[in-house]
């Protein structure tokens, strides 16, 4: 793979990279995994509609959740155990999601402490993090 461009392509790298017992806990949703077809489903039905020459110089992506602003209508959903999937864990999420203005929710079942997560995403570009 080239560069990835799409969610189909990371997870593709991410199931290349990984070890294949830590790989088998991640790529799952939870129970019968209904919402997680739900959620695709609800995505494949989104279209872009094309539209010519219209001015684009000045757009964004930013916007709020729940009143904090955020970069884009993208956030770090709470999963547990980052720690088995980088040396950092939960750290580098913290760190990717404030350089990037957005929120990561932290599990309660994290490899690090919620203070450790906390100081690593500090203030960052508007990123901030929440408990689930
Ligand atoms: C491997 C894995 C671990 C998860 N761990 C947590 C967790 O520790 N805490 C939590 O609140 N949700 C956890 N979730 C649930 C996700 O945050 C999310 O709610 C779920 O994937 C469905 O996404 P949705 O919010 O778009 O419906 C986990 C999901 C997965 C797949």
């Amino acid at each position: 793979m080239s560069e990835p461009v799409n969610a189909s392509d990371y997870l593709e790298l991410a199931a290349a990279n990984v070890d294949p017992a830590v790989w088998c806990y991640f790529e799952g949703g939870a129970g019968d995994e209904v919402t997680l077809r739900a959620n695709t489903g609800a995505y494949g039905r989104w279209r872009f509609r094309p539209r010519m020459l219209v001015d684009v110089s000045e757009i964004t992506t930013a916007t709020t959740v729940l009143g904090t602003p955020v970069s884009m209508p993208l956030l770090v959903a709470p999963f547990a155990m980052h720690g088995l999937l980088a040396a950092d864990g939960e750290l580098a999420t913290a760190r990717a999601a404030s350089a990037l203005g957005t929120l990561f929710c932290v599990s309660t079942i994290t490899t690090r402490t919620h203070a450790e997560i906390a100081a690593a995403g500090g203030a960052g570009r508007g990123g901030s993090s929440c408990t689930s």
